[in-house]
């Protein structure tokens, strides 16, 4: 697809801020980070790309730059989100998100670069690379160089616009697609298909979970109750006790990471204020409510995660991946103090049940331990639940 057109040039002619110099550890503008060792071989590869770039349906920039003006409102100065008090962005950070936003309201090509997360595992030689990133010479390079790429995974309806490229880069590599939700279909979406060499097949089939588990060491297990844009596979690589997570999990950015001006301010918009904090956007939460089942979520996710050996680390498309254990102990998640969390697989389903109930999710037996091994209750108020926070107590909410 064609980039837009960057408006760094046009914004220094006019007076208007230029980025921020990114720290070493945050993804440069071009390019990639990494590949990351992450475990014993497990990779991660991080790149930005424009979100909404060249895409006539779905996910498009005149969709995604009308949302973003509806949620800044009327007078997007003074929204909270770009305010000077109580605030994640520095001064200068803000002085950068506030340029764009008034680029933004001119009319002005206005690129939103996000961060997006390739995870590679290696088995024997071959490779699985897991929603992958824009492709580069020196990616190819950098990919090839640790191994045979034998996978390419999509592991949701959106985390599949690379995947041409790699195609042809690796005609002969296994593409594995997840099954199609409420009309929307990968193989729509990839007309190239048609002419890959080699096997083209979906998750869930038992034949290719087998095999994709028996080549790269990854599980996967659909994430139920939510169809809508999303219809993610979640994976494991036991080896490494790694969850291979795409947009099912909002680890946020770790304090040495600063991200664009846009995942800034489009996470704090949409994530109750933060780009830091580990939380998901409410456009993921309010379309299980809508058109999915937040009980089914729960329950099946609950059930998933418990049947999976350890996790120490989560890898996710969007922030500072991954997110590991010894982070989370850390604080890294930005949990309130006392909060009883007992692990990462603790944290994904809080996630998603705080993320539920907070869009008015119901009946989600909300005071039972879903993960029943680890029966601890630690709120002051109900005593039941193991998963309220000070400012929510999530039995109080019916
Ligand atoms: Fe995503």
């Amino acid at each position: 697809m064609a980039p837009l057109p960057s408006s760094d040039g046009l914004s220094r002619a006019q007076g208007f801020l230029a980025p921020l110099q990114p720290s070493s550890s945050s993804v440069p503008d071009s390019g990639f980070l990494g590949p990351l060792p992450v475990a014993q071989d497990v990779w991660v590869v991080r790149s930005l790309f424009s979100i909404g770039s060249g895409q006539t349906e779905g996910l498009t920039y005149a969709g995604l730059r009308g949302r973003l003006l509806d949620m800044l409102g009327p007078n997007p100065i003074v929204h909270p989100a770009l305010s000077f008090g109580n605030n994640e962005s520095t001064g200068e950070e803000l002085m950068e998100e506030m340029a764009r936003v008034q680029e933004v309201v001119a009319g002005r090509d206005v690129a939103f670069r996000l961060d997006s997360t390739m995870t590679v595992v290696r088995r024997e030689g071959k490779l699985a690379l897991h929603s992958v990133v824009p492709l580069t010479e020196e990616l190819l390079t950098a990919v090839s160089s640790l191994g045979e790429v034998g996978w390419l995974v999509a592991p949701n309806l959106q985390h599949w616009l690379f995947l041409p490229a790699w195609m042809e880069a690796f005609p002969h590599a296994t593409v594995a697609l997840v099954p199609e939700a409420l009309g929307e279909s990968l193989e729509d979406k990839l007309p190239c298909l048609a002419d890959h060499k080699g096997p083209v097949c979906q998750l869930g089939q038992p034949e290719v979970m087998m095999r994709l588990a028996a080549e790269t060491g990854l599980t996967g297990h659909m994430l139920e109750g939510a169809p809508l844009s999303l219809n993610e596979f979640l994976f494991y690589h036991g080896a490494s006790s790694t969850l291979v997570a795409s947009d099912s999990f909002y680890g946020g950015y770790d304090m040495e990471e600063t991200p664009s001006w846009f995942a800034r301010l489009w996470f704090k918009l949409t994530r109750g204020g933060s780009f830091r904090k580990t939380r998901l956007p409410i456009y993921r939460t309010i379309r299980v409510v809508s058109h999915g089942s937040p009980a089914a979520l729960l329950q099946s996710t609950a059930q998933t995660l418990q049947g999976l050996g350890p996790v120490n680390r989560i890898t996710f498309a969007h922030g500072t991946s991954p997110f590991t254990q010894e982070q989370f102990k850390a604080g890294r998640a930005g949990e309130n103090k006392g909060w009883n969390g007992h692990g990462l697989k603790d944290l994904f389903l809080h996630c998603w049940r705080v993320g539920l109930v907070e869009q008015g999710a119901t009946g989600l037996l909300l005071d039972q331990d879903l993960l029943a091994e680890k029966a601890v209750s630690s709120c002051p108020r109900c005593r039941k639940a193991n998963f309220c926070t000070p400012a929510l107590c999530i039995s109080a909410l019916g």
